[in-house]
């Protein structure tokens, strides 16, 4: 690979994940690839999910929408996030489905004279986004009045790993109770609940379509659960140089790691911006050829170095960031953050090759 720093996504771990997926659920799956696709990239990872077959996407914005639609994408584009009054043209242009997520939005789309297909979103207990229980009859109202008519319903569990809590069993309940009402008015109208978690767990919230988006990745959205998945990411670079410290010498800025002893250590050009995150300075590791190796001194902007120890390695070795050595679990646990969060922050421009 001629590259210092690369992706490789792998899609028969793709088509094996939403094949998983689908045995799961007979709902259809609509790929959830925002944020540029989990890291994933937006384009490069929506082409593989289109041909392997998923129902349809979700992006964030419009923006992510016009993307996907430009590249050639036919099926449904549900737009998650918030859509605004300057962007119902593009919306409808682009048959990009918005989300409605409050009666100033509402007050928006119907003073428009661009009116794009939507599904209403429902907050059933996240304080998120979405119209509460008691604003439902006046919506169902104003939507009848304007004649406006919603294709879809959704919400979104702010709990999902304790599918048996009360919180969430509630959530249900109103949403339940909330698609009954719109149901009288809009008897077609579809309505989706479901994400990751819910779809592996075949637990009935799958409704009339299923929004997954780390299982496809092949990540299991709680640590340890037992799913049968596989990583469509792996991250890697490439050693630049070799070098042996003297006993008492320093490495990276602020002098955080002085070697104890003569050290081999090698640079790495690799560094926060491409998305290792800076908290990984002198406790994260990377893996050359399967053997565990520490990152020592602060992580630059570019470049990291690590502790060679006896491991023979020499310019253009590769270095395995993620792998099958180290999950995006693994990094995650380290930085006390989720796996989402790791992915989301690796740099969209890192070229990516797909196996
Ligand atoms: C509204 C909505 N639906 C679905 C998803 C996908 O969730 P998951 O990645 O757990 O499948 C997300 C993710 O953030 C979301 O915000």
């Amino acid at each position: 690979m001629n590259y210092k720093v690369y992706i490789e996504l792998d899609k028969k771990a793709l088509t094996h994940n939403l094949a998983e997926i689908r045995r799961k659920t007979t709902a259809p799956v609509w790929a959830v690839v925002k944020s540029n696709a989990y890291g994933h990239g937006l384009i490069d990872f929506s082409r593989l999910a289109d041909k392997a077959g998923v129902d349809g996407f979700c992006v964030d914005s419009g923006f992510e929408g016009v993307k996907l639609r430009s590249d050639g994408v036919k099926k449904p584009i549900l737009v998650l996030g918030p859509t605004f009054s300057h962007h119902l043209e593009l919306a409808t242009k682009n048959k990009l489905i918005i989300t409605l997520t409050s009666h100033p939005a509402l007050t928006e789309l119907i003073r428009s004279k661009h009116k794009p297909e939507f599904h209403i979103k429902l907050d059933t207990g996240m304080n998120r986004q979405g119209f509460k229980p008691n604003e439902l009859d006046q919506l169902i109202k104003k939507l009848i009045k304007s004649n406006l008519t919603p294709i879809g319903v959704y919400s979104h569990l702010a709990d999902a790993k304790n599918l048996k809590s009360n919180f969430t069993l509630k959530q249900k309940k109103t949403f339940d109770e909330s698609l009954e009402k719109l149901k009288q008015k809009f008897p077609s109208i579809n309505s989706h609940l479901g994400s990751s978690i819910t779809t592996l767990s075949k637990k009935g919230f799958n409704y009339d379509l299923v929004r997954v988006g780390t299982a496809l990745y092949g990540v299991t959205p709680v640590e340890k659960y037992k799913a049968n998945l596989k990583p469509v990411l792996s991250l890697y670079s490439v050693i630049s140089d070799v070098k042996t410290l003297e006993k008492g010498e320093f490495v990276g800025y602020s002098l955080t790691y002085k070697a104890k002893a003569k050290t081999r250590i090698a640079i790495v050009p690799v560094g926060y911006w491409h998305g290792v995150n800076r908290d990984l300075s002198n406790k994260g590791r990377v893996y050359i050829q399967n053997k565990r190796i520490d990152i020592i001194g602060i992580i630059s902007m570019d470049l990291l170095t690590i502790n060679l120890k006896n491991i023979k390695a020499k310019r253009n070795t590769r270095v395995e960031i993620i792998g099958k050595n180290q999950s995006v679990w693994d990094l995650a646990k380290k930085l006390n953050t989720s796996p989402v969060e790791f992915l989301t922050r690796i740099n969209p421009l890192i070229y990516k090759n797909v196996k």
